[in-house]
């Protein structure tokens, strides 16, 4: 973490701080986007460095920001600290002893795969992974939630779903599709939730029986949703959450483990 004082000042249509400091150099990152948590009294946001010339960046306030902080167009002194969110390596990683522990052996090496082999998957495989979908917590223990099997996940494509998030439909061999039932669950975040906890329970089933899967997002997506209620023929009280597309793979990436202490607050921020 750098903690530094600058000046907030407006610059144009902006309100923008300069860091007194190169942040390429200082956090070890060659090219590519430079996301950042930024603290200014006690007022925590999240964005990315703006360039300005190869070695110097800024911050750009949003308005919001600027009215928490009394901002009105007069150039400012803040302190600020400031980390890197895509600075690998630098933050040690607690050692943990795993071994034996196959749960958390497993939490910690799954890994989203997006690319399958042509390998059947039997019944039993996919009934460990609904059983444990039906595992996961849910808000009083509604099990708000219903789930959609499905064969060809290819043929959920249309054009208007088929991008880059979608393409693992392209070649899984399964996917289930997590809905939320309205009727069971009327408070959408609980229902969200409850969903959430089931997709991660289906994740890391796939992951401990040897195959691989990814999350699909379609909840907020209004066009893959409208799509999915059409092709899946959806009553009105069941929503379309996530797609957990799965397979046989032999994607061996291993996970690189993420500890970032400036996500960890004890007792309050
Ligand atoms: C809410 C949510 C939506 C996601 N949507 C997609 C998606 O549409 N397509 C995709 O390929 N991955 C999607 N993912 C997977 C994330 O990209 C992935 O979990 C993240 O990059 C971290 O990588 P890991 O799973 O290998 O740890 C989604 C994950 C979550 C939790």
């Amino acid at each position: 973490m750098e903690q530094f004082t600058a000046t907030l000042k407006q610059d144009g249509r902006y309100a923008v701080i300069a860091l007194p400091f190169n942040a390429k150099e200082v956090f070890g990152i060659a090219k590519g986007t430079i996301h950042v948590e930024v603290t200014i009294k006690d007022i925590h946001f999240r964005t990315k460095l703006v360039s300005k010339g190869s070695d110097s960046q800024i911050i750009i306030v949003d308005k919001k920001t600027q009215k928490l902080l009394g901002f009105q167009g007069v150039d400012m002194q803040v302190d600020v600290k400031l980390t890197c969110e895509n600075q690998k390596g630098k933050e040690e990683v607690p050692k943990i002893e795993v071994s034996g522990n196959e749960m958390i052996q497993g939490i910690f090496e799954r890994r989203s795969v997006r690319n399958f082999e042509k390998k059947e998957i039997s019944e039993d495989i996919v009934n460990t992974i609904l059983q444990a979908g039906f595992s996961a917590p849910s808000a009083k223990g509604k099990l708000p939630f219903d789930f959609i099997v499905i064969d060809h996940p290819n043929q959920l494509y249309s054009e208007t779903i088929h991008n880059v998030n979608t393409k693992p439909l392209e070649n899984a061999p399964k996917a289930i599709l997590i809905c939320g039932d309205l009727s069971k669950e009327g408070t959408k975040p609980f229902l969200y939730s409850s969903c959430g906890a089931v997709a991660q329970n289906m994740l890391l089933a796939i992951h401990s029986l040897g195959l691989g899967g990814v999350w699909i997002g379609v909840s907020g997506i209004k066009a893959f949703e409208n799509h999915l209620i059409q092709f899946c023929k959806l009553p009105a009280k069941i929503i379309p959450v996530c797609i957990i597309a799965f397979g046989y793979h032999n994607n061996q990436t291993k996970k690189e483990r993420n500890w970032h202490s400036s996500k960890i607050h004890y007792h309050k921020w």
